[in-house]
């Protein structure tokens, strides 16, 4: 018997099929029996030369054997898939039962505890996480944020910039988190209930300015939102934060060009030996810039203010964390040393939950 008889050419077909090693070796063996110049089809086209009586039979025959090996390439593909992720599977076995090693010195740094601490709150108050780009334009940056080329709260800024590009136009480093309120504006619809934690740059530093440096946004709009909405949403954050219901809070008028009112929040401490407490004492110190965001923010932002309110507030990180944790000088953050890392960081098991604790 040969290969043009179709047992034959089945139990040969078979055979190939059971000894592919890999699903390219199958696909060879697919063509060669099943393709279009396969044996099968050779023989298929065969029956065309047949005397009619023949012909039905042995078409038969052939379409059954077709089925057969298609259902075997089938079955193989599927033994070779399941044996190939089997392999993977092995092959990046982690054994999660070995003890941490304790020549790991590593440790959550202060600032990436606090960013998520700030994360839990305000997620447990209905907020979600939005994002920005750090390298910003010009209108995204001030002008969006109702602060024209002329106006002065841009030296205070102490801005990057980078080289103009052929268009003229000099992108620059975003100074704070404020413009994610503007993309928030662009890419959903209100109500709005977001925060924007994340890195910011100016060209200052001192023990307490370090030229990159750490803000977290918050912006809500909605219809009918007041400064009571803002009041409340910043004093559970303070109780929340500090872990206590004793923290005073005072609300001071102030000035910032993207909203109007503006006030700045101060909290009570005390300064003994040198080192602040919060929740403590007569004295006050000053922990973020907030207000109701100005009409003409929200026309940039492609909404209608007679139609939309909102409030906005902005905190700093680091400073959150100094103060939280009482850690004295801002620019150890930055210093990568292991030794600061040990004494204030905290360990990856250390995920901050309300249910659980912030900082326990
Ligand atoms: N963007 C301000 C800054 O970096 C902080 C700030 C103040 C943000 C008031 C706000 C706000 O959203 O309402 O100095």
């Amino acid at each position: 018997m040969s290969a043009d008889e179709p047992q034959a050419l089945e139990q040969e077909a078979l055979a190939a099929i059971e000894q592919a090693a890999d699903e390219r070796a199958l696909d060879e063996v697919r063509v060669r029996y099943l393709g279009k110049k396969g044996a099968l089809s050779v023989q298929m086209k065969g029956l065309g030369k047949l005397p009619p009586e023949e012909r039905k039979a042995r078409g038969q025959v052939l379409n059954a054997l077709r089925q057969k090996l298609e259902q075997a390439i089938a079955e193989r593909r599927a033994a070779l898939q399941a044996e190939a992720l089997q392999k993977q599977l092995a092959a990046e076995r982690v054994d999660v039962t070995l003890p941490a090693r304790p020549e790991r010195q590593g440790r959550v740094h202060p600032v990436s505890h606090v960013w998520e601490e700030v994360v839990e709150i305000f997620a447990d108050l209905g907020f979600s996480v939005a994002e920005g780009p750090h390298i910003e334009t010009d209108w995204y940056n001030f002008e969006a944020l109702n602060i024209p080329p002329s106006h002065p709260a841009r030296q205070e800024h102490d801005t990057f910039y980078f080289h103009a590009n052929e268009q003229g136009e000099r992108k620059l480093l975003r100074t704070h988190t404020s413009p994610v309120q503007i993309h928030t504006m662009e890419s959903q619809q209100p109500p709005i209930r977001i925060i924007a934690p994340g890195r910011t740059f100016r060209c200052d530093s001192d023990q307490t300015h370090t030229p990159m440096f750490h803000q977290v946004e918050a912006l809500v709009i909605d219809r009918d939102i007041t400064m009571g909405h803002l009041k409340w949403t910043l004093e559970e954050f303070c109780k929340a934060f500090f872990e206590t219901d004793n923290v005073k809070m005072r609300f001071r008028a102030s000035h910032f060009p993207f909203t109007e009112p503006s006030m700045e929040v101060d909290i009570n401490c005390t300064w003994e030996g040198g080192q602040v407490k919060v929740g403590e004492g007569d004295d006050w110190l000053e922990i973020l810039g907030s207000g109701m965001v100005h009409p003409n923010v929200l026309k940039a932002g492609g909404l209608n203010p007679d139609e939309w309110q909102g409030f906005a507030f902005g905190i700093g990180i680091d400073r959150l964390a100094m103060l939280k944790y009482g850690i004295p000088d801002l620019r150890a953050f930055f210093d990568t040393d292991i030794r600061w890392l040990k004494h204030y960081g905290f360990t990856a098991l250390q995920i901050p939950t309300l249910s659980g604790g912030l900082s326990a």
